[in-house]
């Protein structure tokens, strides 16, 4: 299953945009509903527009009423065990809870990981809502 989800990604990665930084990225995003949805990294000439394969699959979940994620592979074309930067992350953070798998390709297998190790106390709604209901109690 994971093999699957990891050869979708290194597939979704042989489609990247990446003239500038040669590092051509791939990622699967797996749903509740067992769809997946993939993404690759779009770069641009003005180097700041360049989009993450990550967000790219996201997008292509979401636009389409897929907002529930159960895994997510990533591949760079290096094969390194890339995991998700910063700003993706956080992305993920918006749909997904601290269990969501994640699973890096290192070429002759993968490192796994949750999105709560890689990204822990995160900036949620619920946080917002919290800092929110104490102003209200301290006015
Ligand atoms: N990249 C991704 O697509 N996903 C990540 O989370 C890490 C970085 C891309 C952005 C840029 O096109 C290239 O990898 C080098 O940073
Ligand atoms: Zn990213």
């Amino acid at each position: 299953m994971t093999d699957l989800l990891i050869q979708q990604a290194r597939e979704a990665a042989a489609q990247a945009h990446a003239p500038y930084s040669e590092y051509p990225v791939g990622a699967a995003l797996e749903t509740q509903s067992g769809g997946v949805f993939v993404g690759c990294n779009i770069e641009n000439a003005n180097y700041s527009n360049s989009l993450h394969a990550e967000e790219v699959a996201i997008a292509e979940a979401v636009k389409t009423g897929h907002k529930t994620f159960t895994r997510l592979a990533v591949s760079s074309a290096a094969r390194d065990g890339l995991t998700p930067c910063g700003m993706c992350r956080q992305t993920l953070a918006e749909f997904a809870d601290e269990g969501l798998e994640i699973v890096c390709d290192t070429g002759d297998g993968f490192d796994r990981y949750t999105l709560g190790e890689l990204l822990p106390k995160t900036i949620s709604e619920e946080m917002l809502q919290q800092a929110s209901q104490q102003r209200e109690a301290e006015k």
